[in-house]
């Protein structure tokens, strides 16, 4: 049986994966839908498309590698044509995302960030009028004093919980890095909050993708939508 949630991630990740073309240096996103368009890549690269790509984790540099894909680094390659990656909720107003829940944000933040067009892919369950409201900020921090670094978190006015693996064991990101979930329930000014947690100290990079975004492809059970920052 196939999940509905699935079947639109796909498309969406299909259609982006059209925006590719050859040549370009091309950041690859993480989750269940950049996985959806790094397969779609694959099966492009394996009929002839040529292009190079960074990866934005350990997971979709695999995947990436399995399909042959020439994957480069920033040293070689340190502007990026065009960054695909998916979100845990975008913003409607603004464009603005949380990111992370897979536990890549900080390397796609850096993807992101080196990018000239940022193209987010969702299915629209995602699309939100105010962030914060159903996911967590994740928030990336050292491992050195994070019991401080929490507390520091919580009197910013988060409820703040220790990401766990399936195995329960503490999540680690491809960093070597803990990942806090800061729960601030709607976020009225992202911008603001976004600075607030940058100053902490303990604080690697946060979930935060703040006016970063080109656009966004969402796919909807009507079909698909294109919205522009
Ligand atoms: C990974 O760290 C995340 O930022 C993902 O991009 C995000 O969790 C979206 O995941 P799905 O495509 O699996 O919904």
């Amino acid at each position: 049986i196939t999940d509905p949630r699935a079947e639109l991630k796909r498309k969406a990740a299909i259609e982006a994966a059209d925006m590719v073309k050859e040549g370009m240096v091309v950041g690859l996103g993480s989750g269940s839908t950049s996985a959806f368009m790094i397969e779609e890549l694959g099966r492009r690269w394996a009929e002839g498309l040529r292009f190079c790509a960074i990866p934005t984790s350990e997971r979709s540099a695999e995947q990436a590698r399995s399909h042959g894909i020439r994957l480069v680094t920033f040293a070689t390659h340190p502007q990026i044509d065009i960054d695909i990656d998916g979100a845990d909720e975008v913003e409607r107003g603004t464009l603005n995302l949380i990111k992370g829940l897979g536990g890549a944000l900080f390397r796609e933040k850096i993807v992101a960030a080196a990018s000239r067009r940022f193209v987010v892919v969702v299915d629209d369950s995602k699309l939100v009028d105010r962030l914060g409201v159903a996911v967590p900020v994740p928030v990336e921090v050292a491992n050195f004093g994070w019991n401080s670094t929490a507390r520091q978190l919580e009197a910013l006015g988060a409820k703040v919980t220790q990401r766990l693996d399936r195995s329960g064991n503490v999540f680690v990101t491809d960093g070597g890095n803990m990942i806090l979930d800061c729960h601030f329930g709607e976020i009225a000014d992202s911008d603001t909050l976004q600075n607030q947690l940058d100053r902490v100290v303990g604080v690697i990079e946060t979930g935060l993708f703040i006016g970063r975004t080109s656009e966004v492809i969402v796919a909807t059970a009507d079909g698909l939508q294109r919205l522009h920052a």
